[in-house]
């Protein structure tokens, strides 16, 4: 398993760290075994595979329910996990104690959190007590009601200055990692540059040490709405679709199950009995 240690070393070779969302046994141990450097538990599990609308009704049980089938998956391979929302914000002791459960119970190596501000308060925390965290600058999902919606954050200077202060705040409060959402990619760029931590881009153009990507979009699984920053590198869900149909159609056709499917008994047994 690769190391925070590890993906210092391969931004500073320029080697980019490869980051994919799973939710579950057999999605987390394709990761493992397609090469994946990062796997994040991400709370759009909320509306990738629940099907809430936003990643707000997700709950801390959530995340241990799917944290662990990830980690039964891919056993030798970097985890982090979203704290989902307001579950890290106002009480450092509730953000210790939550912090603290999703980290022991999904035997994740890394928590993920959403903001600066206040929210670095809560990285120094959860670093303190001994759990890697891997922040989370521009868009915000948990936040995009404040954000007024899911929108590029950062498109002029002024708020640029203000997500590369805030970069510099997360990396101060112990983050080992920082991704980056739907940024302007000469934003993501500069960031990548002046943060001393792997800076891991989504919708943040090629300039970042690495990319994440949900696995439903890049696999082409499932029909939520897909953004514009994502490539579909596979068509897995017509594929399962495929199945399905045929599937169906063949138990109403009566060629499904076949004889090779079946189980015998012997003749001398079936002129047993009594039906
Ligand atoms: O929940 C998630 O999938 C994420 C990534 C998009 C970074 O936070
Ligand atoms: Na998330």
């Amino acid at each position: 398993m690769k190391s925070t240690g590890d993906f210092q070393k391969m931004k500073a070779a320029g080697d980019k760290i490869v980051m994919m969302t799973a939710y579950d046994f057999p999605t987390a141990a394709m990761a493992e075994e397609g090469g994946v450097d990062v796997i994040l538990v991400g709370d759009s599990l909320g509306m990738v595979v629940l099907g809430y609308d936003s990643t707000v009704p997700v709950t801390a049980e959530d995340m241990i329910h799917h944290g662990k089938a990830v980690r039964r998956g891919a056993k030798n391979t970097f985890i982090a996990v979203d704290l989902p929302f307001a579950t890290y914000h106002g009480s450092m002791d509730r953000t210790l104690e939550t912090g603290a459960r999703i980290f022991r119970e999904t035997g994740a190596d890394a928590l993920k959190l959403e903001g600066a501000g206040p929210v670095s308060d809560s990285i120094r925390t959860l670093v303190s007590a001994g759990m890697p965290v891997v922040a989370h600058l521009g868009l915000l999902p948990q936040s995009a009601g404040v954000l007024g919606g899911y929108k590029v954050q950062g498109k002029d200077a002024e708020a640029a200055n203000r997500l590369l202060e805030e970069a510099k705040e997360v990396e101060a409060a112990g983050a080992c990692m920082l991704v980056v959402e739907c940024v302007p990619y000469q934003l993501a760029q500069r960031v990548a540059a002046a943060a001393s931590i792997p800076v891991i881009g989504i919708g943040a153009g090629a300039g970042t040490d690495g990319q994440v990507l949900v696995f439903h979009d890049l696999a082409g699984y499932g029909s939520h709405r897909v953004p514009k920053f994502v490539r579909r590198f596979a068509d897995s869900g017509a594929e399962a679709l495929r199945g399905i149909s045929g599937f169906a159609a063949a138990v109403r056709d009566g060629s499904f199950p076949a004889e090779e499917h079946r189980f015998t008994m012997k003749e001398e047994e079936v002129g047993k009995l009594y039906g």
